[in-house]
């Protein structure tokens, strides 16, 4: 690989983020680490139309790094509901925690001390550093390594580590001297809105006279990364237990999907449901399934609504709901107040 002159690179990034980029989102013109911090983690899988809304209801609630800290996890998992990823959640609960009680309550000054800190990863505690100490520190996510990888060239397998190191060296190298911000928010913004994955708008990019993907016509060969995601799929009969304007709700293990939020009991079979079910009073109502799509997973849902009547006795419906596991009855506003996975919250809100 010959080297473009990396300060070329760096400079047209600049020059057309100052012009071209954005400049009105609601985490920029802060230096403030916690408003970076949280915009950062937010933005991490979810897109910036999204994020805006939760970003100002977070910062409402919880102002600063102190108040996030002493939130309990339930409640911050309620405000996240609908972003998704929920282990961001509980890891920005447990960064929160971990700058009071390790930091004196100050984020650490330094890319490396910050990748310390729990959800923060390398590529993330750079972009800190870097919009608010101006620290040099190349980033590295994957719409930055899309930009990269077709700019340069750079045709090793991403799957290997070795290759992804390099990588990260060729960021390194292409940091400029002087304006880290604009640059960092450049490659953000190139990544996001430029260079896209189908379709990039090479006739508008600075950096077309240096890409040599964009030169060979070759921009949907990077980045390459072999090691496919192979998809799994599996389904569950999801009981929505009803009684007396209530419904039974379990909170979910601490470790795999929607960890930690308020769900509703599984079934693994229509007949272990049927199973579960048949000596209940009342009746079961099939809802329309659904498919919901996990990084790894599609998962189909066949929720069924199970309707107590009024007049069973607390004792009973009690202990049949005990039977499915250690949860609560929830009326239903409170039940929306709470922490539930976004497929849980249309359900009860429509059905
Ligand atoms: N994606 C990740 N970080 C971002 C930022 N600071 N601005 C816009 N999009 C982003
Ligand atoms: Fe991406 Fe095209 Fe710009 Fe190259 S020229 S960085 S492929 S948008």
């Amino acid at each position: 690989m010959t080297e473009e002159p990396a300060g070329r690179v760096a400079s047209r990034v600049i020059d057309w983020q100052r012009e071209h980029g954005r400049h009105d989102l609601p985490w920029q013109g802060t230096r403030v680490p916690y408003r970076v911090w949280l915009s950062e983690i937010m933005l991490q899988q979810t897109q910036v139309a999204t994020v805006k809304a939760y970003y100002a209801r977070f910062l409402e609630r919880f102002p600063d790094v102190a108040a996030l800290a002493e939130a309990a996890l339930d409640d911050v998992l309620a405000l996240w509901s609908g972003l998704g990823y929920y282990s961001r959640a509980r890891n920005l609960h447990a960064c929160a925690r971990a700058v009071m009680t390790e930091h004196g309550g100050r984020f650490p000054r330094s890319s490396a001390e910050l990748a310390g800190l729990p959800g923060i990863g390398r590529s993330t505690a750079a972009a800190i550093a870097a919009f608010c100490f101006g620290e040099r520190a190349a980033i590295l996510d994957g719409n930055v390594k899309r930009v990269l990888t077709r700019v340069l060239g750079f045709d090793g397998d991403l799957a290997e580590a070795a290759q992804e190191r390099a990588l990260w060296q060729q960021a390194t190298r292409l940091l400029p001297e002087h304006g880290i911000e604009a640059y960092t928010q450049g490659l953000m913004d190139l990544g996001a809105d430029v260079c896209a994955l189908r379709r990039p708008l090479c006739l508008v990019c600075p950096l077309r006279d240096d890409c040599r993907a964009a030169q060979a016509g070759t921009q949907d060969r990077y980045p390459v990364k072999t090691r496919k995601l192979r998809r799994g799929a599996r389904e569950h009969w999801w009981l929505w237990l009803a009684w007396r304007g209530s419904v039974w709700l379990l909170q979910r293990p601490e470790r795999g999907v929607w960890a930690g939020l308020w769900s509703l009991p599984e079934f693994d079979s229509a007949d272990a449901f049927d199973a579960a079910t048949s000596d209940w009073p009342g009746r079961g109502e099939t809802l329309p399934s659904f498919v919901h799509v996990l990084t790894h997973l599609d998962w189909t849902l066949h929720p069924r609504r199970w309707r107590l009547p009024d007049r069973t006795a607390p004792t009973r419906a009690g202990a049949l709901a005990a039977a499915l596991g250690d949860g609560r009855w929830c009326a239903l506003d409170e039940a929306l107040a709470m922490g539930l996975p976004a497929p849980l919250r249309r359900l009860l809100t429509t059905a």
